[in-house]
This record gives C-alpha cells, sequence and structure tokens, in this order.
C-alpha cells in the first residue's frame, strides 16, 4: 500500500558516525573532468551546488586507486577520471571536500579499479598489464560496450598472480588513507558492474582454482580483503560503504549469486570485513531480485547482512540509465513508493543519478514542490 509519506524522506540518517541530514544520496557518476587525474576547477563548485541544495551524502565519480592499472583510457566516457594520489590531485580534493562541507554535505569518494573493464595499453600508464583475476573479460554476445570497446578488451590476458593481488589491495589502502587525510567523511568502494572487484565475485570472470576463487563466499575474499586492508588504513570507526551489483557491463542479466543463500554466503564475508553501509546498484529500485518476492536487491542485503543499505535506480525518471540513451525519457516523480519503501524497513537511504545531474537543485525541489529541470542527454557533458 502507498501512503506517500514523502517527509520520511527528508528526515534524519545516522549510521557508523555518519549523520545525514536526509536520506538522498548523490550516486556515484563517472564525469571525465579531470585531465591528468586531477579534478579541474569546476568539479569543486559542482559537488557544492548540490550540498547546498540538501543531498545528504555525495559519493564522487568514480576515482581511480593508486594502481598503473586501475584506469583505461575510456572510462566510459572520454577519458579524465580523477585519481587520489599525488599532491596536486590530493590539493584539489581538500578543496573540493572543504566546499562540501562549508555547504553543510558530507562526501565520500568512490575507489575505483577498473580491472577487467579497462581497455589494455591505455589510461594513466598505458604498459601497465591488465589486472583481472582469470586473464578473461567474460561472456562476449551480450556486452553492453560498444563494439570497438569490446573488440579491445576480449582478447584474454595472463591472470593475476598472488602478489600482484597483494599490490591492488594495498593500492587500495593507500588511496584510502589520502582519503582521510584530505578530510572526506568515509570510503565507498566500487564492487559493482564488472570492474575489478565484481570481477572476483562473479564466476564468468573468476575461474581461479587457488584460494581466491571457487564457491561464493571463496569468490568474496578479495573484496573481504579490500575492505580489511582499507579499514586497517584508516579507522575503526571511518565509515565504508561496498557498492554491490549482479550486474554487469558484459552483461546486464548477470547474477553474481543465483539464489538469496548464495547472496548470503556472498557478502557475509565482505560485511565481516568491516562494511558499515552496502549500496545495492540496480537499474530500478523497485525491481524484485529473486522469484517469491516483491522485495529489490537492496532489501535483500539488508535482511541478509543486517546492514544499512543505500537503494538506487530510476528515482525521479520515468526510464532507466540504459533505456535513457535510447528511449524518450521524462523526470517522473515517484518519491511515494520510495518513502513507503523506506517506511517498511526494505532500505534505509536512495541514492539519485542523473536527476541530480539535470538539476543540482533537485532534492531542494522535491522537498519544496518546486518543478525540476527537465532531462537532457547533454547535461552528461557539462559541469552545470
Ligand atoms: C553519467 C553517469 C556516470 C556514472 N558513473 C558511475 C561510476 O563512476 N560509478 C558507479 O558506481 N556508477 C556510476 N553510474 C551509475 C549511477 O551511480 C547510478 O547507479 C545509475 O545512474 C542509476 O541511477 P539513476 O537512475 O538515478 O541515474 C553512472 C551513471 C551515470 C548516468
Amino acid at each position: 500500500m502507498t501512503t506517500g509519506d514523502r517527509d520520511k524522506l527528508f528526515t534524519p540518517f545516522e549510521t557508523a558516525g555518519l549523520r545525514l541530514r536526509n536520506r538522498f544520496v548523490m550516486a556515484p557518476m563517472t564525469r571525465n573532468f579531470a585531465p591528468d587525474g586531477i579534478p579541474s576547477d569546476g568539479v569543486a563548485s559542482y559537488y557544492a551546488r548540490r550540498a547546498a541544495a540538501d543531498v545528504g551524502l555525495i559519493v564522487t565519480e568514480g576515482i581511480g586507486v593508486d594502481h598503473p592499472a586501475a584506469l583505461g583510457r575510456e572510462s566510459m566516457g572520454g577519458g579524465a577520471s580523477p585519481v587520489l594520489h599525488g599532491d596536486a590531485a590530493l590539493t584539489r580534493w581538500r578543496d573540493i571536500v572543504t566546499g562540501v562541507h562549508a555547504a553543510g554535505g558530507l562526501i565520500v569518494p568512490q575507489l575505483w579499479h577498473q580491472g577487467v573493464i579497462r581497455v589494455p595499453g591505455t589510461g594513466y600508464h598505458p604498459q601497465a598489464p591488465s589486472a583481472r583475476p582469470s586473464g578473461i573479460w567474460g561472456p562476449t554476445d551480450k556486452a553492453m560496450v560498444p563494439p570497438d570497446y569490446l573488440a579491445a578488451v576480449r582478447d584474454p590476458s595472463t591472470p593475476l598472480t598472488d602478489s600482484e593481488i597483494g599490490d591492488i589491495i594495498a593500492a587500495f589502502a593507500r588511496s584510502a588513507a589520502n582519503a582521510r587525510a584530505v578530510g572526506f567523511d568515509g570510503i565507498a568502494l566500487h564492487g559493482a558492474h564488472g570492474y575489478l572487484i565484481d570481477s572476483f565475485l562473479w564466476g564468468h570472470t573468476n575461474m581461479r582454482d587457488d584460494r581466491w576463487g571457487g564457491d561464493a563466499a571463496a569468490r568474496a575474499l578479495f573484496a573481504a580483503e579490500v575492505v580489511r586492508a582499507v579499514r586497517a588504513a584508516t579507522a575503526p570507526d571511518f565509515p565504508i560503504i561496498f557498492r554491490f551489483s549482479q550486474w554487469k557491463l558484459q552483461d546486464y542479466d548477470a547474477r553474481s549469486a543465483q539464489t538469496p543463500d548464495e547472496l548470503a554466503a556472498m557478502l557475509a564475508p565482505i560485511a565481516d570485513g568491516g562494511v558499515d553501509i552496502f549500496d545495492a546498484s540496480t537499474r530500478l529500485f523497485s525491481t524484485p531480485a529473486f522469484e517469491g518476492s516483491d522485495m529489490g536487491l537492496a532489501g535483500w542485503i539488508k535482511r541478509l547482512t543486517g546492514k544499512p543499505v543505500i537503494a538506487v535506480g530510476g528515482v525521479g525518471l520515468s526510464k532507466d540509465l540504459q533505456s535513457s540513451f535510447a528511449q524518450p525519457t521524462v523526470m517522473t516523480d515517484n518519491l511515494a513508493l520510495v518513502a513507503d519503501r523506506i517506511a517498511q524497513g526494505e532500505f534505509d537511504l536512495i541514492a539519485v543519478g542523473r536527476a541530480l545531474l539535470m538539476d543540482p537543485l533537485w532534492v531542494r525541489k522535491m522537498r519544496d514542490g518546486g518543478a525540476p529541470d527537465p532531462f537532457r542527454l547533454e547535461a552528461y557533458a557539462t559541469l552545470d
């Protein structure tokens, strides 16, 4: 039953030392406005504008961790994704964080290693060998990337060695320590969409027969070790958010976990590693995750781990992300359903991507009853 009590969305939420003024999270969105990995001038005001207009928590665009193979030429967009190491980048991030805090907001960086999805021979360190658990991209018949991209990534490479895996875990830890040093309010780990962490979770990209591969729990070891290392490099009370998805850029219909039991087995070691909040990345927040229940992925993760959860996908819009590139998409108000699911305890926080890209004032307008700016694809190319 929909009661449409939107006020619930504007109530504070506190967990693990993070105190959000409302339930709205800005979803991580790659923008490619960081030539050489250093956020350009407009990035600080881009985030500060959204913080000033009541966004509870900002998760930044994906930021490459301090490892040579973390980023490729194309970060699925154009090729200027930021990093979180080196004086120039850290100075910029410190300013960005200061600006968001001055506007009353909170901000966490999304730490990203593209892994399997990085185009070999590209990025800030083109010579760096590919970082893939089993050397493979995965199935090629359903990929959600353009044909030329697929052609550049489909050839197998040498699987990661044990010591290379250790180096990457250490890179996540270094970047997390840097994040804390410049004042970020926590860490968000990109464990979704087929990138490196997710490629360990998914059986189609992780076919290892050593301790990093095997059943659902074994495939979660890499993610759990990353979380543990990030925890050790920061502080016991530094919030860690982990983004998980079933879908991959290799296959939108993919599932890392086929059943709730398998999902429980996979997430338990990651939660035990020290995650404070899970972020369930779906195309539509309301899509049932498993047969026999209306509950979405966020609800299942909350039920199975007991952790607070962020849901995402299609809030404020008539079409999900992939469809919006091809089909007419309009702003729509579906917040009553979001509010109901939060009130029922299915999830705690709601992330908003494209609607906040279109309109920095979106959260405030939703509170005050204003009309949001219209959906327009060109907004992806500006820092407005
Ligand atoms: C331009 C753009 C860039 C994105 N980049 C990232 C990213 O860097 N990391 C990530 O986890 N998700 C990324 N996403 C996915 C969003 O975080 C979000 O899950 C998705 O857009 C669905 O939310 P929405 O329907 O509210 O847009 C991106 C989405 C868009 C539109």
